[in-house]
């Protein structure tokens, strides 16, 4: 079975095709990065917009690279949640319809189970059952997964998702727009010892989050300095203390959930899982606890649609499909997904 995946929830569109035989044949994305980074963040309309003009183009352009025409796809998949609503209903609309006229069933899949089975997609990939932390751009989450659909919420994020905090942060330190890679790039010449920064709920039991303290802290110590003293030097060296506290934080509650647990594999996904100190944090406390440690690559860490083509084969070749329906929904818990 060949499964198209389309991507539109937030501002990358991603494209590619599934075969349950061969793997992933090809994979295409675009990136609205540019456009948003003169506003500073995401907006929605125009990300609504460009997925538009770009889905179609980009769509041919998979095929071609997968060496297939439209009529040799089996199934289409696209993410039909959560995410911007203007933005999930473009790729929905398309999908949809592409699979009407195609006479294939299609599949809305859930953007975050796209995440949580990317590693799936390597090499040696992880067995079940396994501990996955997702951290993106708008969730953070610890996710016990005995099998595909099956999902226990151990902790997630009562406040901001890690990657918020590294995009508002950023914004703060004046380093740009995404600000996950360009603070990540900042604190990679910093000193991160130059200034203390909480660990923030790590003193207490449980496996929740809270990045808006952290936010706070560094606003204060960036603000506690004179205009004229709030150079590059500082921004790098409260950018890598920044850093540090979210990846220590991140790891301590990694190692706690795998504790609790008692599983024996660990995956990172989500747009921060390409962090570079994340994924050496992760890797090292792996090696020393005797548990194994898994991404996706660092192209399949952040939005794009070999993802959702893979986590829609899985289910189409389940024997899941949805009505006609176009469905797009800006919320939609992880855990209300049915198991295979
Ligand atoms: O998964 P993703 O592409 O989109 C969502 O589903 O939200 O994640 C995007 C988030 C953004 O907040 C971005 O700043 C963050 O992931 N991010 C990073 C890095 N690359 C992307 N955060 C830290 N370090 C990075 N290298
Ligand atoms: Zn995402």
């Amino acid at each position: 079975m060949r499964v198209l995946g389309i991507e539109t929830s937030c501002d990358e569109t991603g494209v590619a095709i599934y075969d349950g035989r061969d793997g992933l044949l090809a994979h295409a994305l675009y990136s609205q990065a540019e456009i948003h980074a003169e506003y500073g963040g995401v907006v929605p309309e125009i990300a609504s917009r460009d997925h538009v003009r770009k889905l179609l183009p980009l769509l041919d352009q998979c095929l071609a690279d997968a060496g297939c025409a439209r009529a040799d796809i089996d199934g289409v998949a696209y993410t039909s949640g959560p995410g911007l609503i203007g933005a999930l209903l473009v790729g929905a609309s398309v999908g949809r319809s592409l699979a009407l006229a195609l006479g294939v069933p299609a599949i809305g899949v859930h953007h975050m189970e796209g995440h949580l089975l990317a590693p799936l997609l390597e090499e040696a990939p992880p067995s079940f059952p396994f501990v996955a932390l997702l951290v993106s751009g708008g969730h953070t989450m610890l996710v016990e997964v005995e099998k595909v659909g099956s999902y226990r919420m151990l902790g997630e994020t009562l406040d901001d998702a890690a990657g918020e905090a590294f995009d508002k942060t950023a914004k703060l330190l004046g380093l740009g727009y995404p600000g996950g890679p360009k603070l990540a790039a900042a604190a990679e010449a910093g000193d991160p010892d130059r200034f203390p920064f909480p660990r923030p709920m790590t003193d207490r039991p449980g496996l929740d989050f809270s990045f808006s303290g952290l936010k706070t802290h560094t606003r204060t110590l960036w603000e506690s300095h004179p205009a004229d003293e709030r150079t590059a030097e500082l921004a790098r060296d409260i950018a890598a203390g920044f850093q540090l506290s979210v990846v220590e934080t991140l790891a301590l509650k990694c190692r706690r959930a795998m504790k609790e647990t008692g599983h024996g594999s660990l995956i990172v996904s989500g747009g921060v899982g390409a962090n570079l100190e994340l994924r050496k944090a992760l890797r090292r406390d792996g090696e020393r606890h005797g548990w194994a440690v898994s991404y996706p690559r660092i192209e399949f860490c952040t939005d794009n649609g070999a993802m959702i083509a893979f986590a829609g084969y899985q289910r189409l070749a389940g024997g899941q499909k949805q009505d006609e329906a176009i469905s797009a929904r800006s919320r939609w818990p992880l855990e209300e997904l049915n198991a295979l």
